[in-house]
């Protein structure tokens, strides 16, 4: 049985004023350097449809596809808490369905918790997951999900109504039993009003440092694409351009027969080939 970091320590973290780390997380080999560098809280989000997968939105994202990612994600870590997230329709239609979907993120795929978009309207099926024994992480502010409702990947909360909305969303997931709120793309003020307001932990996304832990997606932090960058990402390394120039370094040397040397190559041992030849 693994000994991973579970959400009483989150809890905790936030009770010693402690900043928690999450990140994005797709498969096996990412699992294991986040580990690695430390990362409190591994999450297989939605976005890998669109940063693994190559879909435009959120939207396609499946059932199967968050289970496939969430357990190689598991298989990749010991330690780290694995949080999957619940896709479109998978918690929209019905509380049983949305209960059902949560327990196949724990059952089949491993995780030790489950993350969905939405405040007040989702709060009643956040108690009903909550109840039944699983966790939940809310998720307000900009929710990707909701994008043909809201228009726009665009910062909420920007008006005095908006702004009292979000509490209203932040207090509700909290007394449903949400053990933890992302809050994406909302002013730093208002988040660090959340985050006060509330006993459990924010987790924030462009919503400025007065959060109580942050998450961002790994291809942003890595750089591994350069057509778009968040305002809120910071970049931390160019993987991008360096994997293309390692692969053009291999293809060149190929193309000019110099890979593979006798460095990477299995020899016979002395007279086996002639012998062979002479069999053949
Ligand atoms: O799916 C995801 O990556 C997310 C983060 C942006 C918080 O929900």
């Amino acid at each position: 049985m693994d000994n991973r970091i579970s959400i009483t320590d989150l809890k905790a973290k936030k009770q010693r004023g402690e900043p928690i780390v999450m990140m994005t997380c797709y498969d096996y080999p990412s699992a294991r350097l986040l580990e690695d560098a430390g990362v409190d809280v591994l999450f297989i989000g939605d976005t890998l449809g669109m940063v693994v997968l190559g879909y435009d939105s959120t939207i396609p994202v499946t059932m199967d596809e968050m289970l496939h990612h969430t357990k190689a994600v598991v298989r990749g870590s010991s330690c780290a808490h694995v949080l999957a997230d619940m896709p479109f329709l998978s918690y929209q239609a019905s509380r049983d369905e949305a209960l059902r979907n949560a327990g196949r993120l724990l059952k089949e795929g491993g995780a030790q918790s489950v993350k969905l978009e939405g405040g007040v309207h989702v709060s009643d099926t956040v108690r009903f997951i909550v109840d039944a024994g699983i966790p939940v992480m809310g998720h307000i502010g900009l929710t990707p999900q909701s994008i043909n409702q809201i228009g726009g990947y665009k910062v909420q909360g920007k008006t005095p109504a908006a702004a009292v909305r979000l509490i209203n969303d932040a207090e509700a997931l909290e007394q449903a039993g949400a053990y933890a709120i992302v809050l994406e793309c909302v002013p730093a003020q208002l988040a660090a009003t959340i985050t006060e307001r509330l006993t459990i932990p924010t987790i924030g996304i462009g919503a400025g440092p007065r959060c109580d832990g942050q998450v961002q997606v790994f291809h942003d932090l890595l750089g591994l694409f350069d057509d778009f960058v968040p305002k809120h990402a910071k970049r931390y390394a160019a993987l991008g351009p360096q994997i293309t120039e390692a692969v053009r370094a291999y293809a060149t040397e190929v193309r000019e027969r110099r890979f593979p040397t006798e460095k990477e190559s299995f020899l016979s041992g002395n007279g086996v080939f002639s012998e062979a030849a002479k069999i053949a």
